[in-house]
C-alpha cells in the first residue's frame, strides 16, 4: 500500500437484521508475523496452518523471502517456511515495503538489527507517520546504526550490528512490539538479552521463541516481568498451528451484542490472557458471551464464543486492562456508545500512536454517527445511548485515516445505526480481516 494507486473505496454499511449462525476467525495477526520470522530463522522446514494472508502478513513473508528464506503458500492458510538459520538473513535487494505494518516493521527492525546487513524500510502515509525511535534506541545500544527521517520515521535504513551486544532493557512503554524487537535482535547476539517488563504485553514472542527451542526464562522480580534470552540458539523447525484472532472476533462479538435478536457462535477465538481483556469487559457490562468448547491450539488458549444481543451497562475500564485489549478500544468505544449510562476509558496514550490517532479517529466518527462522548488527553467519556441505534452519518463518510480497526468499528457502529454509516475507505480492512465484508453477509448482518 506504499505506492497506492487503486481508488479508495467507500461502502455505506446499515442495520439488516440480526447477526446469526456460526463465524470463523482469521488466524491471529501477531502469532502469524512471528510464525513466518521464526520459521525463516530456523535450520530446515517450518509448516503453518491458519496463517492469516492479510496484506500485513504478507509484507511480512516478502521481507523474510528478501533476506533469504524460502516460503511457499501450499493452501488456504497452509504455508511452508524454509529457514536460513539464526544469522544467515541476506542484504535484501531492495527496499522492504511494510505497506500499512508497524508490527512487521519493528520486529523486523529488531532482526535486521542482530545481522550485519542493511535493510531500507518504506511504508505507506499511516506507517509513515509511526513513531520508530521507541526500537531504534534499544537496538542502537545493541550496536545497530539507523539514518531515518526526521522525527524517527519511515523510510529509514538500519545497519545491523557486525557483533552485537547483549542489553537490558527496562521498556518505558508497554509494548509488545518493542519487547519483540528486542528479543529478535537477541537471538544473533552472543550472551544473554534480557527485557525487563514493568507491565505485561502479549507474550506470543516468548511462548513461540521456546517453541522453537530458545533458551528463554521469564521470571517475576520485584513485580516487573524478566524476560532472558540466551542468544545463538539453532531453532528447530516446527508445525504451528495459529489460532484464531481475538481482534477480528471483537468486531463480530460486538456486532452480536447490539444488534437486537442476535445469536451468533464465533468460533475459534484465541484466549490468551494477554489478549482476550475486551470479553471480560463486555461481561461487565452484561454482554452475553459464552466460551465453548475450551482448547488449546498451537500453545494457545482458544475457545468459540456464543454471543446473544444484551442490554449492555457503561462501565469505568481499568486502566490495567489497556495492554490486553490495546487494539480493542474502538469497537469497545461502539459498545459503549449504544450502552445505558456512562463508559469511561483512560491510561489510552498510546492509542494515539497506532495506524491513527484512534482517540481522535473514533471521537470523529462516533460524533457523526450520533453519538455523545467527549475527548480527553489519554482516553474518552461515552453516555450511551441506552440502546437506542445511533442515528448514523448517512452518506457523510466517517474518516478512517488508513486504520483498518476504525473502518471496521465504525461499519459495526452502522449495524446499530437508524441511517447507516459511510466509510471513506474500505481496503485497509485487507490488512488484517481479508473476509470481513463476506462474514458480515455471511452472518445476515450486511
Ligand atoms: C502487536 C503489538 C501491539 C498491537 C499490534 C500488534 C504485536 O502494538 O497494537 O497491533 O504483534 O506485537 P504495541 O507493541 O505498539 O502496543
Amino acid at each position: 500500500m506504499s505506492q497506492p494507486i487503486s481508488l479508495a473505496q467507500p461502502r455505506r454499511f446499515v442495520a439488516k437484521g440480526p447477526l446469526t449462525g456460526a463465524i470463523r476467525v482469521p488466524g491471529d495477526k501477531s502469532i502469524s508475523h512471528r510464525s513466518i520470522m521464526l520459521g525463516a530463522l530456523a535450520v530446515g522446514e517450518t509448516r503453518v496452518t491458519g496463517l492469516l494472508e492479510g496484506e500485513d502478513v504478507l509484507a511480512t513473508a516478502a521481507a523474510m523471502r528478501a533476506m533469504g528464506a524460502t516460503i511457499e503458500r501450499q493452501a488456504d492458510g497452509d504455508w511452508l517456511v524454509a529457514g536460513v538459520g539464526v544469522g544467515g538473513l541476506l542484504q535484501p535487494a531492495g527496499a522492504l515495503d511494510m505497506g500499512n505494518s508497524g508490527t512487521s516493521t519493528r520486529l523486523l527492525m529488531g532482526l535486521v538489527a542482530g545481522h550485519a546487513i542493511t535493510a531500507c524500510f518504506i511504508g505507506d502515509a499511516s506507517l509513515s507517520k509511526r513513531p520508530m525511535g521507541r526500537v531504534i534506541a534499544p537496538l542502537s545500544d545493541m550496536g545497530a546504526k539507523f539514518t531515518a527521517y526526521p522525527g524517527g520515521r519511515l523510510p529509514l535504513i538500519v545497519t545491523g550490528a557486525e557483533t552485537p551486544v547483549p542489553i537490558t532493557y527496562r521498556l518505558p512503554v508497554a509494548s509488545a512490539q518493542v519487547k519483540s524487537a528486542v528479543l529478535l535482535a537477541g537471538l544473533n547476539t552472543p550472551g544473554v538479552t534480557t527485557v525487563i517488563e514493568p507491565v505485561p504485553t502479549r507474550d506470543h514472542s516468548e511462548r513461540m521463541l521456546r517453541g522453537f527451542g530458545a533458551e528463554l526464562t521469564v521470571d517475576i522480580e520485584d513485580g516487573a516481568r524478566v524476560i532472558r534470552l540466551t542468544g545463538q540458539p539453532e531453532l528447530r523447525p516446527q508445525a504451528i498451528v495459529v489460532p484464531g484472532d481475538p481482534s477480528s472476533a471483537a468486531f463480530f462479538v460486538v456486532a452480536a451484542l447490539i444488534v437486537p435478536g442476535s445469536d451468533v457462535l464465533v468460533e475459534n477465538v484465541g484466549l490468551n490472557a494477554t489478549r482476550a481483556a475486551l470479553f471480560d469487559i463486555l461481561r461487565l457490562m452484561g454482554g452475553h458471551i459464552v466460551a465453548v468448547n475450551p482448547r488449546e491450539v498451537g500453545g494457545e488458549p482458544v475457545a468459540d464464543l456464543h454471543v446473544k444481543a444484551s442490554e449492555l451497562t457503561g462501565i469505568t475500564v481499568d486502566p490495567a486492562v489497556v495492554p490486553a485489549m490495546v487494539d480493542e478500544f474502538p469497537i469497545l468505544f461502539v459498545a459503549a456508545a449504544l450502552a445505558h449510562g456512562r463508559t469511561i476509558t483512560s491510561g489510552l496514550e498510546e492509542l494515539r500512536v497506532k495506524e491513527s490517532d484512534r482517540i481522535a479517529a473514533m471521537c470523529a466518527a462516533l460524533t457523526l454517527a450520533g453519538a455523545t462522548l467527549c475527548e480527553t488527553p489519554d482516553g474518552m467519556v461515552i453516555d450511551g445511548s441506552g440502546g437506542k441505534r445511533l442515528t448514523g452519518s448517512g452518506t457523510t463518510a466517517i474518516v478512517t485515516h488508513l486504520d483498518h480497526r476504525i473502518a471496521m468499528a465504525m461499519a459495526v457502529a452502522g449495524l446499530a445505526s437508524d441511517n447507516g454509516v459511510t466509510v471513506d475507505d474500505t481496503r485497509p480492512i485487507a490488512t488484517s480481516f481479508p473476509m470481513f465484508e463476506q462474514l458480515l453477509h455471511q452472518a445476515g448482518a450486511a
